[in-house]
């Protein structure tokens, strides 16, 4: 079911998420869940607690290049993860990011470039992966989303005041929209 997506800033983002102990329908529901809502919104990784269920458990899928040089997104690539953990970070790349609770704001954050982690699938088999670029990038702004932050939190202090000016104008400014008409 395509559920909706808490905006920022919705208290309920700020809550750090609990640990998945039952893989059972009800996680798969959830993770179903996450992914039409994914693909429903255009993501590229979206987590429990976005859609208000504060779960250690994110999705994501990177998007890849087709003949014609667009990106597709393709079922198969789609990762589930339940339970993260980040074993160790290593190198440094500045990626430009967006956030599906933060919708119509993209910024460029410092992250490491490789990271070794452990995580759970949906039936609970540990694996134990390596992941660098983009896949790194997407990993490490979800398991933000599992601490209660949002990648807005990253920035220095004067970019983040000025995003927080912009975002309540905007805010002010699509409410004025949907009242316009109603008598
Ligand atoms: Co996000």
């Amino acid at each position: 079911m395509i559920k909706d997506i808490l905006i920022y800033p919705n208290p309920i983002l700020r809550q750090k998420s609990k640990p998945v102990e039952e893989f059972d329908d009800v996680l798969h529901q959830l993770l179903d869940d996450l992914s039409e809502t994914m693909e429903h919104y255009g993501g590229v990784g979206l987590a429990s607690v976005q859609i208000g269920v504060p779960k250690a458990a994110f999705i994501i899928n990177i998007p890849v290049k087709d003949e014609n040089d667009e990106d597709i997104i393709k079922k198969e690539n789609l990762i589930e993860v339940i339970n993260p953990q980040i074993i160790s970070q290593d190198g440094e790349q500045v990626f430009s990011e967006g956030c599906l609770s933060v919708p119509g704001y993209t910024t460029e954050i410092k992250r490491a470039k490789t990271i070794q982690v452990k995580y759970q699938d949906r039936y609970g088999n540990h694996i134990s992966k390596k992941f660098y670029g983009y896949m790194a990038v997407a990993w490490l702004h979800e398991c933000e989303h599992l601490s209660g932050r949002i990648f807005v939190e990253n920035l220095n202090f004067t970019d983040r005041k000025k995003f927080e000016k912009n975002w309540k104008k905007k805010k002010k400014k699509k409410k004025n929209e949907e009242n316009k008409n109603k008598i």
